[in-house]
């Protein structure tokens, strides 16, 4: 017999794209050359969901780390995500998609800010896939914020202490109305969370690709859809 918890598809699914760098060096190319194929990558996964029928895809598409990297590279990123954002607007508009963002977006610079929020606005009453930026994001951070606005509404009697649970944590943090990832993909063999959304992958099921994020085909991605359908996630119960 089938069993239906089996055969689900992931209604959420979250990607740390790895390994941009070591694609272009393997070619020979500038770092930014990989990040530009990996902006392609994004277009096939968002794609995939469609397809697919995934509801919410994630992407760690700059860390809060990432402003360590030396500026060259930082400021190439910023103009790719314009340049994504710039033109594939339209195509994710016709998509249905619903774009959105989390992380420290006030950090961006003004020009990446203003096309990100223009995007998210063009695209607020699409109800298809909702497609969630990772921006100058970090969990540790997140978690932080989360916990001085609950500080604050204590402090201010609006909250009892009794009254936190995991449900209000929740809504306090960037994810606010979107559920948890059900799987985590992670390319380039790497098998770190790396700071990215560390509560709300508590119980996903996690995927580890051998290739770079260049590389991660639609096959790949609907092969570990494929593999997340016979997992057997148990959340703690036996
Ligand atoms: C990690 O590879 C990747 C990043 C830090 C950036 C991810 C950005 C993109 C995929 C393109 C832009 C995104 C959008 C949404 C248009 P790495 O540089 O750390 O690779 P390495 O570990 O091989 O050096």
């Amino acid at each position: 017999m089938t069993d239906p918890a089996r055969e689900s598809i992931p209604r959420h699914i979250a990607i740390i794209m790895d390994g941009n760098g070591r694609w272009a060096s393997e070619r020979g190319l500038p770092r930014k050359e990989g990040h530009r194929a990996g902006a392609e990558a994004v277009r096939e996964a968002v794609e995939a969901c469609n397809e697919i029928g995934v509801r919410y895809l994630t992407l760690y598409a700059f860390s809060s780390e990432n402003w360590n990297r030396p500026k060259p590279e930082v400021a190439a990123l910023m103009t790719l995500l314009e340049r994504f954002l710039k033109t594939k607007a339209k195509e994710i508009g016709k998509k249905n998609v619903q774009l959105k963002a989390i992380g420290r977006l006030d950090m961006l610079p003004e020009r990446t800010r203003n096309q990100l929020d223009k995007v998210i606005a063009e695209t607020s009453s699409n109800d298809g896939l909702t497609l969630n930026l990772a921006l100058s994001y970090g969990s540790r951070e997140e978690i932080i914020d989360a916990t001085k606005a609950l500080a604050k509404e204590v402090q201010s009697g609006a909250l009892s202490v009794e009254e936190i649970d995991h449900d209000i944590f929740s809504s306090h943090l960037y994810t606010n109305n979107t559920p948890d990832p059900d799987l985590l993909i992670r390319t380039s063999g790497e098998f770190r969370l790396s700071n990215f959304l560390l509560w709300q992958l508590s119980y996903a099921e996690i995927f580890i690709s051998p290739k770079n994020w260049p590389d991660f085909h639609k096959d790949d991605f609907r092969a570990a859809v494929e593999e997340y359908k016979h997992r057997n996630r148990r959340f703690g119960k036996v």
